[in-house]
């Protein structure tokens, strides 16, 4: 029983996210864009940390960083430039980057970027202006898609600033068709941020649809986005994911604890980790959070399968499970409180028989022990000593059960 369990809840989720497409999108419309992002698209995006201050000097020298430093290898693949790179409209109605900022031009950004192994993306708006208020692509879908796909760009964010009166879905799904006429694969990255459900209908249009007002570099940002996100967990699948935000990680405003919380539950949420730091002078704690395998591992599993919310202790104390591709679970016990707490994992609040677990803590990148405490009731739950604000993540495999 154990080994069918988790591999079965699985299928329905994914069968269902697949159902409900069937039903709204013609069917062709998946094919394509399940295979431009597999698993939760992984980059760095300028907005948390640089905001309007962005320039080509930036973009290369991130680019070296994530070559360098080990990111690219680690999956990070997407260096993005957010609100603020594109200044006009020349008299053809094509857009225009910022000729200070960007004097040699996208086409050879893009080359810079691609160079070191990585790709590359922008950002724009449907409604009329950025939120930075900059020209939006609101009539321009055609020309702007054509022109992205010249400088050869592999991702576009699409914002919602100034788009209020326009059906949400209708013209998303025209800015699909605007890429996808220019024959090249371009990840589209849906930021309306959930106003219009697109947990509902974004499936068949983009790989990723932010579920959420915007993020701030705080802890209760983190919680309450994380709740929010939750509730959307049916309609993530491979091909195209809920987008609970960039990442926070590194950028000051929390502990490290919180950051290390913040980066597992994004993994357990199987969200896109886009990193919103200055990568090219990260801290070894940062870097150690960023760098995580073991957790990223988690993020890119292909079965997936969003991680839901099992257990709420209530005073708290959270469980959540991830199950994953090998037929093991990723479980996350999260201490919301701001005291360190002895906290309990019972087998059976996973799902699982007892004396059915081992192990992998993905913090201490090591094989929990069953010793001392732990061993005496090792075949029921374990205890695990959780800071506040922290979070033990764990890789639990079933063993098999004995005959
Ligand atoms: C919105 C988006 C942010 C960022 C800014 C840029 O607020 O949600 O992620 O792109 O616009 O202006």
């Amino acid at each position: 029983m154990r080994s069918i369990n988790m591999p079965l809840f699985a299928l329905v989720l994914v069968l269902d996210g697949g159902a409900g497409l069937a039903a709204n999108q013609p069917a062709p419309s998946r094919a394509p864009a399940a295979l431009l992002s597999p698993t939760p698209p992984m980059g760095f995006n300028t907005w948390n940390k640089f905001g309007c201050d962005v320039s080509e000097q930036l973009i290369r020298e991130t680019a070296d960083a994530m070559a360098a430093n080990g990111m690219r290898d680690a999956g990070y693949r997407y260096v993005v430039i957010d609100d603020c790179w594109q200044v006009s409209r020349d008299a053809s109605g094509r857009i225009v980057a910022d000729p200070q900022r960007f004097p040699g031009g996208m086409k050879a950004l893009a080359d810079y970027v691609h160079g070191k192994g990585l790709k590359f993306g922008l950002y724009t708006d449907l409604g009329t202006k950025t939120c930075e208020g900059r020209p939006g692509s609101l009539g321009h879908h055609d020309i702007d898609a054509r022109t992205y796909a010249e400088w050869e760009i592999d991702y576009i964010k699409v914002d919602w600033c100034n788009a209020d009166d326009l059906d949400a879905r209708e013209h998303y799904t025209m800015f699909r068709d605007a890429l996808r006429k220019t024959g090249r694969p371009i990840v589209l990255s849906i930021c309306e941020w959930g106003r219009n459900r697109p947990w509902e209908w974004a499936g068949g249009v983009g790989q990723l649809w932010r579920t959420t007002s915007d993020i701030r570099d705080r802890w209760e940002s983190v919680v309450w986005i994380l709740n929010a996100n939750e509730a959307h967990a049916s309609a993530a699948a491979p091909g195209h994911w809920n987008d609970p935000d960039m990442l926070e990680v590194g950028n000051g405003g929390m502990t490290a604890e919180e950051y290390r919380s913040h980066f597992s539950m994004w993994a357990m949420m199987a969200a896109p980790l886009i990193t919103g730091n200055d990568l090219r002078a990260m801290s070894a704690e940062t870097r150690s959070i960023l760098l995580n395998e073991e957790v990223i591992a988690v993020d890119q599993d292909s079965l997936g399968v969003q991680g839901r919310k099992v257990l709420d202790r209530g005073y708290g104390a959270q469980v959540w499970v991830k199950p994953l591709a090998d037929g093991s679970r990723a479980v996350a016990v999260l201490n919301l409180s701001e005291k360190e707490a002895d906290l309990y994992l019972r087998w059976s609040d996973i799902g699982l028989p007892p004396g059915a677990a081992s192990v992998r803590d993905l913090w201490a990148h090591l094989d929990v022990p069953a010793h001392a405490d732990n061993g005496k009731h090792f075949d029921e739950r374990l205890k695990l000593k959780v800071p506040g604000h922290g979070v033990a993540m764990l890789r639990v495999k079933t063993l098999t059960p004995p005959r």
